[in-house]
């Protein structure tokens, strides 16, 4: 398709399915060699000429993980954090393992998998990461309290680790997307959340969900040299959601 990233070395975090997925190929079609990192096995069809299966929550598992995408690809320049975890429940139904299940998984694994990269991205002194966080980490939504506050941390995780690294020449920024259709947000198809859906789309100004390959380009951009001088950005993808809302249209 380009040839934007040609020569680097990508690694994508949660890179078997949806966002990652898109990440990973739009990676390796601008020139890059990719590396997936996911909980499960690299699915076929997968871009990624490497592999590393681990659970991103797990340290040790984090830390073989970098260096065995390092040994057969090299140093890596960029980073797209994309493993991540849906969760329901309110502040007040939500059970203490489920709060630490997705804090573990969205914002520890987004952080732990950056400490173990970002000391090749320093001894290089180049190198971008991105981070999936979400609107949902920039605004308040009823009966998602555990994820809300993941990708509430992920925005000021990123924001931390480019104050961090920054003057190393290493660039941090986020994504926040709206609404994406992937297997994560398929539940919503099923007749009974349909309320919710229609809802959720509905707040979008464009009148759609997304697409994972609209996130992929977004964070194409941020990770290529296109974005040199974005740095902490928390870079909203939400077709208008955070934007402002519309009123019913009266004119008829
Ligand atoms: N889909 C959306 O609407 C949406 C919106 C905003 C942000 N996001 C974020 O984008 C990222 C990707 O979401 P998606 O919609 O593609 O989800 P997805 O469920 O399609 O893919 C998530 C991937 O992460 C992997 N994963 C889960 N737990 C892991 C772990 N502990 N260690 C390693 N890998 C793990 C899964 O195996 C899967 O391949 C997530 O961080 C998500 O929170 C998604």
């Amino acid at each position: 398709m380009g040839d934007r990233l040609t020569g680097k070395r990508a690694l994508v975090t949660g890179a078997a399915s949806g966002i990652g997925a898109a990440c990973a190929r739009r990676c390796a079609d601008e020139g890059a060699t990719v590396a997936g990192l996911d909980l499960i096995a690299k699915p076929s069809g997968s871009v990624c000429s490497a592999w590393v299966q681990a659970d991103v929550a797990d340290e040790a598992a984090v830390a073989a993980a970098v260096a065995e995408a390092t040994d057969s690809l090299g140093a890596i320049d960029l980073l797209v954090n994309a493993a991540g975890v849906l969760s329901v429940g309110g502040a007040d139904t939500l059970e203490v393992a489920e709060w630490e299940r997705v804090l573990g998984v969205n914002l520890k694994g987004t952080w732990l998998v950056s400490k173990h990269v970002v000391p090749q991205m320093v001894a290089a002194g180049s190198g971008s990461i991105v981070n999936l966080a979400s609107v949902e980490g920039l605004e308040g939504f009823s009966g998602q309290t555990a994820y809300n506050v993941s990708k509430g941390g992920v925005v000021l995780l990123t924001r931390n680790m480019a104050a961090d690294f920054g003057p190393a020449g290493v660039r941090v920024n986020c994504l926040c997307p709206g609404l994406i259709e992937t297997p994560m947000t398929s539940i919503l198809e099923d007749p009974a959340f349909a309320p919710v859906r229609d809802a959720f789309v509905d707040w979008h100004l464009l009148g759609r969900a997304g697409q994972p390959e609209e996130v992929a380009a977004a964070a194409l951009f941020l990770a290529s040299d296109d974005a040199s001088f974005v740095h902490g950005a928390a870079l909203v993808v939400d077709g208008g959601l955070t934007a402002g809302r519309r009123f019913p249209d009266l004119s008829a």
